[in-house]
């Protein structure tokens, strides 16, 4: 089945509320951390298709509105999502630097209808995600990165997954989004994936509840979440 782009809320409906929404999670991310803003984010989710490079992308859109320079990196190497949500090239990308010595200069876009913000796609699918985000390549490059941009926000894959992708980017960054999707995920699975990044040394800054629907069939209620949420630290 063909998977659906990513919405870019922000670019296409500025004063919508879903615009207002992701403005209103970037105005909370900022507060999260004692002693300084959060430089480094990743997006993440217990379980595939619960709306994490929607959320990666819009929260980008929205940081860079605030006047941020920001950097929204596709760290999906599996199925990525980015490229296709702003109608970019992915022949280069992340994997072609850590793999072929692409240089950064060449893969990074500045995406002209929202000035702060830059790209860097995934890349040409590679057989080794996992070993490419963990290695020191990665590292020293995440480094660099950090000092040319204020912000940088990673999409990733999901957390309960048989790879440990979302795991190994959790560690580099600074803080850790866990998206929840209301109406299909159970509330065990989220926990399971936040006791999984807590573990890894992750700094949770908190979760968003995407998708949420009044149907009663929800698996996921905003009240369940908003109790599970507080009852977990997690806002
Ligand atoms: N709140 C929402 N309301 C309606 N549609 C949404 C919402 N959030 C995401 N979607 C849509 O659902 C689909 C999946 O979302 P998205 O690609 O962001 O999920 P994902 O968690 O990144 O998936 P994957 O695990 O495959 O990377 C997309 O078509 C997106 O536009
Ligand atoms: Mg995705």
């Amino acid at each position: 089945m063909k998977k659906k782009t990513p919405k870019l809320y922000c670019l296409e409906q500025l004063k919508s509320s879903s615009g207002d929404q992701f403005r209103s999670i970037r105005s909370n991310i900022r507060y999260t951390r004692v002693g300084g803003e959060i430089r480094s984010l990743l997006v993440t989710s217990s379980l595939p298709d619960e709306g994490k490079s929607t959320v990666a992308i819009n929260l980008a859109i929205a940081m860079a509105e605030a006047g941020k320079t920001v950097l929204l990196i596709d760290g999906d190497l599996r199925t990525p999502t980015v490229h296709k949500a702003f109608d970019l090239p992915n022949w280069i990308g992340l994997s072609s630097i850590l793999v072929d010595h692409t240089r950064l200069e060449d893969c990074i876009i500045s995406i002209e209808d929202a000035e702060g913000l830059s790209v860097l796609t995934s890349g040409p699918i590679s057989p080794n995600p996992a070993e490419l985000l963990g290695s020191e390549g990665m590292k020293r490059l995440f480094a660099e990165l950090s000092v040319r941009f204020d912000t940088i926000v990673i999409d990733s894959s999901s957390v309960l997954m048989p790879f440990s992708d979302a795991l190994i980017l959790a560690t580099m960054t600074e803080g850790v989004l866990l998206v929840v999707k209301s109406g299909k995920v159970l509330l065990k699975h989220t926990s399971s994936a936040k006791h999984l990044l807590e573990q890894q040394g992750a700094h949770l800054l908190g979760a968003v509840l995407n998708y949420r629907k009044k149907s009663r069939r929800s698996k996921i209620r905003g009240e369940d979440f908003a109790e599970w949420a507080s009852s977990s630290g997690m806002v």
